[in-house]
């Protein structure tokens, strides 16, 4: 399971997310926050490398840090992907986390592998490539993670999607979106880089002109 950037630089929601999957009595085998070099995403997300949204993918999974975990329990992939709720934000449960905290469509949050095949090959790829090790202390730090920033009740969700839906609707092409987005998304990002987040609110206004060229086709 990976906490991607829009949910890794927002320390509440990152763990609001781990602390719901914590209480579903999922144990944490291996837990590590790092950026991701261009390669491995460009691996994990190799199923879609024909898909036309491949590249922004690769873009926003490398914009920011991101949270990379291997979970372990019973019916683990089922309760992780339940917990999520659907892909796009805006089709995705309004009580699941996507639907809570997901900033819009593809814009998600996290990502959960789709099966025990699918798990081992990213387990697989993650340890050998992005340094995650399963190691008897990661429970302690999603742990610690968790009681560190769940105090906090910053939640900028409502502004971020606020400001991303209105710039689509209006046909804002407009760069000054990336600053208001950057602001929001800074607000809860203890120990990211400002120059990250910024990247970050580039692919979210990259995708902001995807859609509005999409909907003027
Ligand atoms: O993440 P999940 O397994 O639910 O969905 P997926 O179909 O495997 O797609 C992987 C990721 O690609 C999604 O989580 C979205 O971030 C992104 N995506 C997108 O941006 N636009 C699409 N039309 C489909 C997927
Ligand atoms: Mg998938």
């Amino acid at each position: 399971m990976i906490i991607k950037p829009d949910g890794t630089v927002r320390r509440h929601v990152s763990a609001i997310v781990l602390k719901t999957l914590l209480d579903q009595g999922l144990r944490v085998k291996a837990f590590k926050e790092m950026s991701v070099p261009r390669s491995l995403a460009e691996k994990h997300y190799a199923v879609h490398k024909e898909r036309p949204f491949f590249q922004w993918l690769v873009d926003f999974l490398t914009s920011a840090p991101v949270i990379v975990m291997i979970l372990e329990g019973e019916d683990a992939i089922e309760k992780i992907r339940n917990a999520l709720g659907k892909t796009f934000v805006q089709d995705a449960d309004p009580t699941s986390l996507r639907g809570k905290y997901g900033i819009w469509k593809g814009v998600n949050i996290a990502h959960a592998s789709d099966a025990p095949e699918t798990a081992k090959n990213e387990i697989a790829l993650w340890t050998s490539e992005g340094g995650l090790e399963v190691s008897s202390d990661a429970q302690a730090l999603a742990s610690q993670y968790i009681e560190h920033y769940i105090k906090s009740d910053i939640d900028m969700t409502m502004k971020i999607r606020k400001t991303v839906v209105d710039a689509i609707e209006s046909n804002n092409t407009s760069e000054g979106t990336i600053d208001i987005l950057t602001e929001l998304l800074g607000k809860d990002s203890n120990g990211i880089n400002q120059s990250d987040i910024r990247t970050l609110a580039k692919v979210i206004h990259d995708f902001i002109l995807e859609e509005i060229s999409n909907k003027n086709k």
